[in-house]
């Protein structure tokens, strides 16, 4: 075991290609895990495409794709403590430094000095990767590999419906792509009464019902704000998560948010966005928060928790398993809207092997 398949950015340009490189050897405080499953995001398809962000973020190339994976722990680094060989890991991208103000005050998540995993350094579209221990998260034997490869992105949606405090509320999910569907199972499983989703794609929104949404409204097709009013008897909904990043449907949920009411921003803009301080935010006491990512680790703790009673409703946001080498048709199909959560399985022969040496 010296060589792996990995899906390796090599150019500054669109597209990627699947070559055959050496297999990492992990450094003091890191372990190799064997890739089991891994999933395409958002990011992967920025980075893909090389759009301005993907210009700016990843600083140099040849670059191993991919961040969100489950796997199994190969070998251990110089120094590892609280892993051995066998567990079951899932990855953390935020790689914390340990040193700064937010690491020493429980807030290592948003460390000042965050190395993102794949951005940073190698990802897991591949056989093989490195990941420091700490972001090696240890998961449960009955989480199956492709939910395991889900988590990260879960944790998100995880944090996002604890912060908007579900129990028995009324709550608004803007876009319903994988992080609002996240959300929305998560709303069900923390106590939501009712779960409005909003989305632009009609068949996003058919999956968003199978996960647990009362409520569906289509902006192209109905007025969403007068539809919210109807469903909460006037009073507006008790909390609003974006996942969409739509400038417009953020404005329009500080509408339709009830005084008092509660807003978890994850989905990230395009463009700035401007709000009426006085009747959106200051007269109505609304609670703000921005979410970058999962709580190192309690978000994780809740959502294993709920993965192993059977809360989260994880199987119809998966559209498709593909083998590494269909990765180009991965990539087409979330371009397309056709996919929702794509998985890539490192160890299933693919039908196009574009293989470099
Ligand atoms: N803050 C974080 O830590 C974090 C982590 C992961 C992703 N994100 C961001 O969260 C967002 C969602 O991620 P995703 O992977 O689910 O993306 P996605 O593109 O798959 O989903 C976005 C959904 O929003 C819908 N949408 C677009 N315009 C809309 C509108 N006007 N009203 C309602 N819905 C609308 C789209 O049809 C789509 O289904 C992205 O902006 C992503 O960059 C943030
Ligand atoms: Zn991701
Ligand atoms: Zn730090």
């Amino acid at each position: 075991m010296t060589q792996m398949k990995a899906i390796v950015k090599t150019e500054t340009s669109f597209g990627a290609s699947l070559k055959r490189v050496p297999v990492p050897t992990p450094g003091p405080g890191e372990v190799l895990v064997k890739i089991m499953a891994t999933a395409i995001c958002g990011t992967d398809v920025h980075v893909y495409e090389w759009n301005k962000w993907a210009q700016g973020a990843v600083k140099s190339l040849p670059r191993v794709m991919g961040h969100e994976f489950s796997g199994e722990v190969l070998e251990l680094g110089e120094g590892v403590k609280n892993l051995i060989k066998g567990d079951r890991v899932a990855g953390e991208t935020h790689i914390p430094c340990g040193k700064c103000y937010q690491c020493k005050n429980g807030l290592q998540h948003i460390c000042a000095n965050m190395v993102l995993f794949s951005i940073d350094s190698d990802g897991c579209f591949a056989q093989y990767t490195v990941i420091p221990e700490i972001c090696a998260r240890k998961i449960p034997e009955d989480i199956p590999w492709e939910h395991g490869a889900m988590m990260e992105p879960l944790g998100t949606s995880v944090r996002a419906a604890q912060e908007v405090v579900p129990a028995g509320a009324n709550a608004a999910v803007i876009g319903a792509g994988p992080i609002g569907l996240g959300a929305v199972t998560a709303l069900k499983a923390l106590g939501a009464a009712r779960i409005i989703v909003s989305d632009i794609s009609d068949d996003r929104l058919s999956i968003a019902a199978e996960v647990g949404a009362t409520h569906l409204l289509n902006p192209l097709k109905e007025d969403v704000t007068a539809k919210v009013m109807e469903i909460t008897s006037g009073v507006g909904t008790d909390s609003f998560i974006d996942a969409s990043g739509s400038v417009r449907a953020i404005s329009e949920g500080f509408r339709y948010l009830r005084k008092g009411g509660r807003v978890a921003l994850v989905g990230l803009p395009s463009e700035p966005i401007s709000l009426e301080l006085g009747p959106q935010v200051i007269f109505k006491e609304a609670k703000i928060i921005g979410i970058h990512g999962r709580k190192m680790f309690e978000t994780w703790t809740v959502m294993e928790n709920l993965m192993a009673g059977g809360l989260l409703e994880l199987d119809p946001i998966v559209s498709h398993i593909l083998p590494l080498e269909d990765f180009e048709k991965g990539f087409s199909l979330l371009k397309e809207g056709k996919g929702c959560k794509i998985i890539l399985d490192p160890w299933q022969e693919g039908q196009l092997p574009t293989l470099q040496e």
